[in-house]
């Protein structure tokens, strides 16, 4: 029993520093540039995408990529409940992420799908459903949001 928990204990603290190595490492190794890289060099903010991004592939003829994060990723960021699915996919242009899916946000008592996302100078435009455009300033985006 105490043997059991010991060994658990450690594949934790294993798997802890396997997580942190892996997303305070630049790049991936074989020169890939991580998802953040990527949004940056669409001219896009790092917050976009939650902490926590793994692997992803991305086209770079069509920009159609796929994200894959640790988990079902929680945020809860400016007054919004945010649902993003392990796997995102979407397509990716300069200032532009469209074709979204696997991410909601929670309005009322409903989640309803974030369409795409859009820079408009200082500002990032989302499509919320059929029916909603929320704005919000870059500078909200600074820093990639934490799952819970
Ligand atoms: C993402 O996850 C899916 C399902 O686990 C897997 O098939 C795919 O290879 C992963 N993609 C990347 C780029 O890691």
């Amino acid at each position: 029993m105490a043997l059991t928990k010991t060994k658990r204990e450690t594949l934790g603290v294993i798997f802890l520093c396997f997580s942190v190595c892996l997303l305070s490492t630049p790049s991936n190794g074989d020169g890939q540039p991580t998802p953040y890289e990527v949004l940056q060099s669409h001219n896009l903010p790092i917050g976009l995408l939650p902490k926590g991004a793994l692997g992803y592939d991305l086209d770079p003829n069509d920009g159609q990529f796929s994200v894959n994060l640790t988990n079902i990723c929680n945020i809860y960021a400016g007054g919004f409940k945010i649902k993003c699915n392990p796997t995102i996919t979407g397509v990716i242009s300069t200032n532009n992420l469209d074709n979204l899916d696997g991410v909601r946000v929670k309005i009322a008592v409903f989640w309803i799908k974030i369409e795409w996302a859009k820079r408009n100078g200082d500002n990032i435009e989302f499509k919320i459903g059929n029916f909603a455009k929320k704005t919000f300033p870059v500078s909200d985006f600074t820093s990639s949001p934490g799952c819970s």
